[in-house]
């Protein structure tokens, strides 16, 4: 048996208080909807959320989701097989809505026995959802706003993820205490709500449990795991990083949409407003298409978070880090950063209970 198997066995603790049996109580429905031993899921994140961390927050009690990001159907499927040999737990893929080969990453995840498909970047294609559950999964998805909580839920969506514009990656404009605070109260009676964005403490684990949350969960204050393959250049800039370091890109010209992305300022960065300015006024000049400027904006970030994540450039790839990164101040084992959370979390509601 490997170390991770054994590892595989040990429980969660956070004592006896009054703070954590409450802890235990409060995320008894998400941790029962995710089969995990504690409601906390490690969102996937694009190139880290690979076997390594995934089996290691699953096995620490937590939740992993493999980041299916633009791999093929060939790729997902080894992925997960490899996660498999390294967990007996249960663990989630997340699958990206426009991927042109959706159906066939469901049906991968069908043949593993994939309990749990969360689906983002945008609503759930026509009949995607049917074929998720078709396989006995549950799916998980991303509600952006109430109204979409509601028709998402309408749709038949068992668990929802609502996530604040403080995460790292792409964002939304609405801040995560805004959200929690206009969606919990109307629907998390009716499906488990996982909030996220912005998480780096337990004190605030506790508060949205309050509010109604099942769970959270949280992706930059994994990226530093031991477990984590990401870059020893990666990891770095995420311990220096203050939380003012993880900014949303600008767009600066209407013609040229950019989608909002959270990540660290770089030189990358700053190349891609001088872009930005040079596509603009090539346009004016009519030196360029409308349809062509448009590409040249949507392609200059391919593969730049490969490149940061992977080949640890992290001046000129995308480093993408939500603002909770100015509390990840070192490289730690899953177990220490879920049994910290935890504790906090415990902390927190044992002072309520006095
Ligand atoms: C490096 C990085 C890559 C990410 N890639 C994805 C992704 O591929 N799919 C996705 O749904 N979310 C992605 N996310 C968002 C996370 O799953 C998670 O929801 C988010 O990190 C939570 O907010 P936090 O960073 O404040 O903890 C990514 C986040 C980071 C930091």
């Amino acid at each position: 048996m490997t170390d991770t198997l054994a590892a595989d066995r040990a429980p969660v603790s956070v004592g006896v208080s009054v703070g954590a049996e409450r802890l235990t109580r409060r995320m008894a429905r998400g941790a029962a909807f995710l089969g995990s031993e504690v409601a906390i899921l490690g969102g996937a994140m694009s190139w880290v959320s690979e076997r390594n961390l995934v089996a290691a927050i699953s096995n620490a009690g937590g939740f992993g989701v493999i980041a299916c990001g633009a791999m093929t159907v060939d790729l997902l499927d080894r992925e997960i097989a490899a996660t498999k040999a390294l967990t007996t737990k249960p663990f989630g893929v997340n699958l990206i809505t426009m991927h042109p080969d959706l159906m066939d990453l469901i049906a991968v995840c069908g043949r593993h026995g994939v309990g749990h498909v969360v689906l983002a970047g945008g609503l759930p294609p026509k009949g995607s959802l049917e074929a998720i559950k078709a396989t006995g999964a549950k799916v998980i998805c991303f509600a952006p706003a109430l109204s979409l909580a509601k028709k998402l839920i309408r749709s038949g969506v068992d668990a929802l993820v609502v996530e604040g514009m403080e995460a790292g990656g792409h964002i939304g404009p609405v801040s995560t205490s805004v959200l929690a605070q206009e969606i919990l109260p109307e629907v998390a009676d009716q499906v488990p709500v996982f909030v996220a964005g912005g998480i780096g403490r337990g004190e605030a684990i506790a508060g949205y449990l309050d509010m109604g949350a099942a769970g959270v969960q949280l992706g930059t204050r994994f990226v530093c795991a031991t477990e984590s393959i990401a870059h020893a250049n990666f990891k770095k800039a995420f311990i220096r990083a203050s939380a003012r370091d993880a900014v949303a890109s600008v767009q600066i010209d209407p013609r040229l949409p950019v989608i909002p992305v959270r990540a660290l300022k770089n030189a990358g960065g700053e190349l891609f407003t001088a872009k930005q300015r040079e596509v603009a006024q090539a346009l004016d000049e009519g030196g360029v298409a409308m349809a062509e400027a448009q590409l040249q904006i949507e392609h200059y970030w391919a593969g730049a978070l490969r490149r940061a994540v992977i080949d640890g450039d992290v001046e000129h790839g995308s480093v993408m880090a939500g603002q909770s990164v100015g509390m990840v101040t070192r490289e730690e084992p899953v177990t220490a950063i879920i049994a910290e959370l935890m504790a906090e979390a415990a902390a927190a509601l044992d002072k309520r209970a006095a």
